[in-house]
């Protein structure tokens, strides 16, 4: 549970989800612990949905809403276990989960299958994560089973199934001012990472020093992990797209591509940064970082109300396809090289996601077959790149050269909001803090 709980947040969310589910029951759990090895296991996290709303952090419960003319909101947790907690620590069990999280009802966990076979009768509408999970499905559809069976006695079965999943995607595109602020934190602990690793990197280190730098920085600012594997990968490794290894050494003259970002109380920041392991950019690292953070900025400028989900990425596109014309890397006019999609050698990847509790979040990005509007509240992030593998065709000079530039930006009333802009990009702000 973060400082900043308050129950009222979760409370309203759950009032909204019933008013759309209109009538129903919905079983949403959160996420099994997951063995790494032995008995070992790896740090837990929650599911999105199911803290979205309810703030609960602990495995082993289920929310279910009952929609209505009186929605009743009801947790399944761990009981208390004198046992467990003096091993695995504090247990709310049901009672206090009840009052501090402020459910109308909370059982223990293990009360969960003959309690649902009670709370589905008579329930036109089951509403749950269809599919995420196999075994929430098989056991869903057994107990709706268990309540047909009692047809004779005039109980009826939720003849309805729904993923829930529809309604909360949508509802948690929009980032509310309580989320707004827990995001600001992530991307501003993110950013200073990204600061410490600039000032820390040297030539002869290795990737994984400053991985350790990133780290550090996460934790001591309180954030719990990593939002997803860092990517601290120098020189020809930047150009390996979803390199984690960080295991290599850094050479003099290469360049240094770090995506990494923390997750705080639930959400991600996800940022990218590239620069010279030495602390100056040759002339060619010069030339397509430019380009790179041209492009940023254009897809930044397209990001507002009144553009669409793919407008950021087309006016990214057009500077990086002009520029690799202009580097002789692709070859024709500019609309040939767009509608070829000669690009894709060198920039394969599109400009962003939807960032929230999962660093690639949750939302459509087209709604009925069309590129969604963009609207004030969704964040996301602007991230184009180019990487240049050694070739034939490609000077000499470009061989290897991996950049990225990656912000995350919320959509305001008027443009949008960088929320990450602390760690420097222009090549001027690099190189200073470098040198200092
Ligand atoms: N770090 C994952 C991504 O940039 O999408
Ligand atoms: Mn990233
Ligand atoms: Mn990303």
């Amino acid at each position: 549970m973060s400082a900043m709980f308050n129950p009222a947040t979760y409370a309203a969310r759950r009032i909204r989800l019933v008013d759309q589910m209109g009538r129903g029951i919905a079983v949403i759990p959160t996420a099994p612990e997951a063995v790494r090895n032995a008995d070992s296991h790896y740090p837990y996290r929650y599911d999105s949905h199911f803290h979205y709303l309810t703030g609960f952090d602990e495995p082993e419960a289920v929310l279910v809403l009952i929609a209505g003319s009186t929605p009743q909101a009801i947790l399944f947790c761990r009981e208390k276990n004198l046992e467990r907690e003096i091993w695995d620590g504090y247990r709310h069990g049901p009672e206090a989960a009840k009052a501090e999280f402020g459910f109308d009802a909370a059982y223990p966990f293990a009360q969960l299958d003959e309690k649902l076979i009670e709370l589905m009768g008579n329930q036109s509408a089951l509403f749950h994560p269809v599919g995420h999970d196999a075994a929430w499905d098989a056991r869903l559809l057994g107990l709706r089973g268990r309540v047909q069976e009692k047809a004779r006695s005039g109980i009826s079965a939720p003849n309805e199934i729904h993923d829930v999943r529809v309604l909360l995607d949508e509802m948690r595109l929009f980032k509310d001012r309580n989320e707004l602020a827990t995001m600001h934190r992530a991307a501003t602990i993110s950013a200073a990472a990204h600061v410490r690793a600039m000032r820390a990197t040297r030539p002869g280190m290795m990737e994984y020093e400053i991985e350790a730098e990133l780290l550090h920085e996460f934790r001591r600012n309180g954030a719990q992990s990593p939002a997803y594997t860092s990517i601290v990968a120098g020189g020809t490794n930047a150009c390996v797209l979803h390199y984690v290894g960080n295991d290599m050494q850094l050479k003099d003259g290469d360049l240094l591509l770090i995506d990494a970002a923390c997750e705080m109380d639930g959400y991600a920041a996800d940022i990218t940064r590239t620069f010279p392991v030495n602390g100056k950019f040759s002339a060619a690292q010069k030339d397509v970082y430019e380009m790179v953070l041209a492009a940023q900025a254009a897809a930044i400028a397209a990001s507002r109300p009144g553009k669409h989900w793919n407008d950021p990425h087309d006016a990214a596109l057009r500077v990086i396809a002009q520029g690799l014309i202009d580097f002789k890397l692709c070859s024709g006019t500019l609309d040939a090289v767009l509608e070829s999609e000669s690009y894709k050698r060198f920039y394969m990847h599109r400009t962003g996601h939807w960032l929230g509790m999962d660093v690639h979040d949750v939302g459509a990005y087209k709604v009925d077959s069309n590129w969604r509007a963009l609207q004030p509240g969704m964040a996301f992030t602007v991230e184009p790149g180019c990487y240049i593998r050694p070739a034939d065709d490609v000077p000499q000079e470009l061989w290897n050269i991996g950049i990225r530039i990656e912000d995350n930006v919320i959509i305001t009333e008027q443009g949008c909001e960088v929320l990450t802009k602390a760690a420097p990009k222009t090549v001027a702000a690099i190189e200073e803090l470098m040198a200092g």
